[in-house]
């Protein structure tokens, strides 16, 4: 349990790609299911992207909405990235694509892609803004 100011949440740990078949036992239904960073980690595998999915149609109330903030392949950077078309296209049978734009992710540069940024002239500590897709999906 998390608590804040009037408010309390529960916070369960555990595989998103696994949602659609045993790991919503017990979680619930939700009218908002937020994903910060994670969806482009699927990127380049289109099973995991497709069980991600199935997932959140499993934990999404129907009417309910799916935010999504993904890192985007409009610059250059660590860490994977994905195009529109991605996330336009894992999004089709039993939701209504809603909204789509760009804006900046801002993560820390940790030792584990520290390296990475190098390459790419960026910095290798501290906080780095980077593009990124927000996008809005409606479950039908
Ligand atoms: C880029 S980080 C984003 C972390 C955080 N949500 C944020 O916005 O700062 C991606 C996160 O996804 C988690 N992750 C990767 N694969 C996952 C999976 N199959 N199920 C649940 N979480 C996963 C990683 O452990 C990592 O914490």
């Amino acid at each position: 349990m998390v608590e804040g100011p009037g408010w309390t949440h529960d916070t369960v740990t555990g595989d998103v790609l696994t949602l659609a078949d045993t790991g919503a036992e017990g979680l619930g239904v939700f009218d908002t299911v937020v994903d910060s960073a994670l969806f482009h980690v699927f990127g380049t595998v289109p099973e995991a992207r497709a069980a991600y999915v199935r997932g959140l149609h499993r934990v999404c109330a129907p009417g309910g909405r799916v935010h999504i903030l993904a890192l985007s392949d409009a610059e250059p950077g660590f860490g994977p990235r994905i195009g529109e078309s991605i996330l336009r296209d894992s999004f089709v049978d039993g939701w209504e694509f809603e909204d789509l734009s760009t804006t900046t992710y801002r993560g820390r540069v940790t030792d584990l892609v520290a390296r990475e940024a190098e390459r790419y002239h960026l910095p290798t500590e501290g906080l780095i803004d980077t593009a990124a897709w927000p996008a809005r999906i409606r479950r039908r």
